[in-house]
């Protein structure tokens, strides 16, 4: 089992968002028995908040339904519980790095656009802008996200 989890800083736009592409991926690959999806966030501003309404819009428009998700903060544990802990920019890279060193944990960290075909770095933060910026979003994302598939390790 290939356990991911997608983390940004307020768990409201781009992991969120990230955690329901990849499922909807997963189902359409037939690996739903091989790959469990979650996500949080750094910060805990937004814990038990839905996805931000731009983001549950331009998903739906894209054919993702991220309405039912609810916002968590990372904590500890999770390192336990993931096997690649997928950071969305190099803030939640470097905060979630500090943590790692103290956990004694075999999860990889990862910055999600080490899977994209051309781009690299940080997802950028669409939240303080407007709908074009959700919309890059979801193609970095989406990008992304089939090349961390094409990536898991094949289980037989
Ligand atoms: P996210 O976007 O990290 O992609 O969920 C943000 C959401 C909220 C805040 C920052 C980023 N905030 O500062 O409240």
């Amino acid at each position: 089992m290939h356990r991911i989890l997608f983390v940004c800083l307020g768990n409201i736009c781009r992991s969120p968002t990230a955690e329901g592409i990849a499922r909807a991926k997963v189902l359409a690959r037939g690996i739903e028995g091989q790959v469990t999806v979650d996500s949080c966030g750094t910060g805990a501003w937004h814990v038990g908040e839905p996805p931000d309404q731009r983001a549950v819009k331009q998903a739906l428009l894209c054919g993702y339904d991220i309405s039912g998700l609810r916002a968590r903060k990372f904590e500890a544990a999770d390192f336990h519980r993931f096997d690649f802990i997928v950071a969305m920019d190099d803030d939640n890279f470097e905060v979630l790095n500090i943590h790692k060193a103290e956990q004694g944990t075999s999860a990889l960290l990862v910055r999600c656009l080490d899977f994209h075909p051309t781009e690299s770095g940080s997802v950028p933060d669409p939240y303080y802008g407007g709908l074009a910026g959700f919309e890059h979003m979801i193609d970095l994302l989406e990008s992304a996200i089939d090349g961390l598939l094409d990536h898991l390790p094949a289980h037989h």
